[in-house]
């Protein structure tokens, strides 16, 4: 037997290796100032890339007086208690009208957090007798909803048609075993890779099975589509999600998030869904501020516009330069490269220090060992100056990477000071 806080110290998980660096550099860095493309950090300047903030609403004007003037009205705290016992309001129905007609469905329901919303959605959904199949570059919280399930699991290489189909055939056996139906779960856009998941693809099959598709369109809401509704839009089969969710998080630049569907499955959701019926029912500033950023999102299409003319800049500015971006579609825009993990340090601080910009760098476990990824999340407030300077500088960092230059573990050293 061991002593359960001295086992945690000794496997403090993948990322503990780097614990010993500054814990405000690589991780939890500190940006401060306004949300923009310009904020301080560790002092200085940058020019920052790492937030999903696509449609520039974190600081958008209208977005700041309307939170402003709600959390002056109502405080943090209206309505008290879960929605099924006195968290209800006249405004949480009226989002969740809007939000419904914004994603083309019957009904959708407010959930606190998008992360705990999607792991209580699958629970709800699932009963032993049913079977998830899954695509495997999914987001932790499909992963984590997936381990509650009591019943059968199939997952699928990432955006795999043949696979799937195979996982398909397995999970409807076992269906007609037990009685049970079949979930099949995505994403709209993945969030690492910028691809979309072939959401097309998943719903021709359903002309050859019986399942029911569950999106999370995460990245997608309010980038992608003709009208900002997502992936399915962009992909034409809209309907034919069954269940459609988004987080607040990203485009909408809040907290909250929102699930959506038919009407009869969205009450049973309501009546189902543990995350929200044991926990306090969103706070009215998020409800009030959620709508006037989805008016915005719905009444200025020069968001999207805007935030598209970035990411294409940015996209074939990088491909002209020879990088290797991978199979986005999206606006999230990884920059691959071959390297070690101290590397990879290196040349993340050379970039924050000595050209000013700052984006996150994903490293081993979330990417292979020996890749370097660099994941630019362009936004509507990014200017085409700020593309250029940043292509300069990753030309700049690319030579000097092929050069060698960035083995040597002296600026990582210098970091430990800071
Ligand atoms: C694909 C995906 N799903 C769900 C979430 C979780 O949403 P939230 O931040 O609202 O918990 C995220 C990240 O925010 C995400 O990227």
């Amino acid at each position: 037997m061991v002593d359960l806080f001295e086992k945690l110290k000794m496997e403090a998980g993948a990322l503990a290796k780097y614990s010993h660096l500054p814990d405000d550099y690589f991780f939890f860095p500190k940006l401060e100032g306004e949300i923009a493309p310009r904020m301080k950090f560790n002092g200085k300047q940058v020019l920052n890339w790492s937030l999903n903030n696509y449609l520039g609403l974190a600081n958008h004007p209208e977005v700041r007086k309307v939170d402003g003037e709600a959390a002056a009205q109502y405080g943090m705290g209206a309505p008290m208690g879960a929605r099924m016992m006195s968290g209800n309001s006249v405004n949480h129905l009226e989002f969740e009208r809007q939000l419904a007609e914004f994603v083309q469905k019957e009904d959708a329901m407010l959930l606190n957090y998008g992360y705990q919303g999607v792991v209580s959605i699958i629970d709800a959904m699932v009963d032993r007798k049913d079977v998830i199949v899954y695509d495997a570059e999914s987001h932790a919280c499909i992963i984590d909803g997936v381990r509650l399930h009591m019943g059968k699991r199939f997952v699928f290489p990432h955006n795999n048609m043949e696979n799937l189909e195979k996982q398909l055939v397995r999970a409807t056996k076992i269906a007609n075993e037990t009685g049970g139906g079949i979930l099949v779960i995505t994403e709209g856009v993945f969030g690492m890779s910028g691809d979309m998941g072939n959401l097309k693809g998943i719903c021709e099959l359903k002309k050859k099975f019986n399942f029911r598709l569950f999106v999370d369109d995460a990245h997608g809401f309010g980038t992608m589509g003709k009208t900002g509704a997502g992936a399915g839009e962009e992909q034409g089969v809209q309907d034919q999600i069954d269940l459609y969710f988004s987080t607040f998080a990203k485009s909408m630049a809040s907290i909250g998030a929102f699930v959506a569907g038919d009407k009869k499955i969205l009450k049973y959701l309501r009546y189902s869904v543990r995350s929200q019926i044991f926990a306090k029912s969103l706070p009215m500033p998020l409800v009030i501020g959620g709508m006037k950023r989805l008016e915005l999102l719905r009444t200025q299409p020069e968001l999207k516009e805007n935030l598209w003319k970035i990411t294409r800049a940015m996209q074939s500015g990088l491909k002209e330069r020879g990088f290797y971006l991978g199979s986005t579609q999206s606006p999230v825009t990884p920059v691959l490269f071959k390297g070690g993990v101290g590397e990879a340090a290196n040349m993340a601080m050379d970039l924050r220090e000595n050209y000013g910009i700052f984006c996150s760098v994903v490293i081993y476990p979330v990417v292979p060992k020996d890749v370097i990824m660099f994941r630019i999340i362009p936004t509507a407030v990014h200017t085409l100056a700020d593309v250029e300077e940043t292509l300069t500088a990753f030309s700049a960092l690319k030579h000097k990477l092929d050069e060698g230059f960035y083995r040597t573990e002296a600026l990582v050293s210098v970091t430990k000071g800071a």
